[in-house]
């Protein structure tokens, strides 16, 4: 099974899940793709040894490039993780079912559009929520809307800050996106 991983920025989980399957002959990450050139998983994707492909905006949503990259690569599964754009249509359509998210809430709750990396901590922590968590999802058209695969929590206090919800959050991210990622490529027929 080929894995495809996009990427905006650090690119901590995508490093986690290239490292889960790293001895595995019957999964490989195939590409990393990114829509920024700056974005720090491009230096964790050359230490990993794995195909980068960079991407500008217009490229994304007005060109059929990236899902020909995906097809010519014969991508099983897409893989977001920390990727900030919305997935176009067409994307969708030519993956049905076949692209994941990991968003660093409980959805329903503080998701959607903005609803991102930092803002998502700072809102549950104004909510004085007394849990956070991952929730990892089907990607359709709409931020943060496809059906929930997969949800874990932590607790939070009020002391806790941002910074707080956001590393123990990371830690249930990089503690789980891994194994869920091998569920759904078990799961995939073939
Ligand atoms: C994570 O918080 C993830 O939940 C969110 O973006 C962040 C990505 O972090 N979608 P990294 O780039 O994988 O380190």
């Amino acid at each position: 099974k080929r894995v495809a991983v996009f990427a905006s920025g650090s690119g901590s989980n995508a490093e986690k899940i290239a490292e889960y399957f790293a001895n595995r002959t019957d999964i490989d990450i195939t590409l990393i793709l990114s829509n920024n050139p700056q974005a720090g998983v491009i230096t964790r994707a050359r230490r990993l040894h794995i195909p980068v492909v960079l991407f500008d905006r217009k490229t994304f949503y007005d060109t059929p490039k990236v899902i020909e990259i995906l097809q010519n690569e014969r991508i099983d599964l897409i893989v977001l993780a920390g990727f900030m754009m919305l997935v176009p249509e067409a994307m969708v359509r030519a993956f049905p079912n076949k692209i994941v998210n990991i968003h660093p809430a409980l959805l329903p709750k503080y998701g959607g559009k903005g609803m991102y990396g930092h803002f998502v901590h700072e809102a549950v922590v104004a909510a004085q929520e007394s849990a956070s968590g991952i929730s990892i999802h089907f990607v359709n058209e709409r931020y943060d809307e496809g059906d929930i695969i997969f949800q874990a929590t932590c607790p939070v206090t009020p002391e806790d800050t941002p910074d707080d919800v956001a590393r123990k959050v990371q830690v249930l991210e990089h503690q789980h996106y891994p194994a869920v990622v091998e569920k759904l490529l078990n799961a995939l027929n073939g």
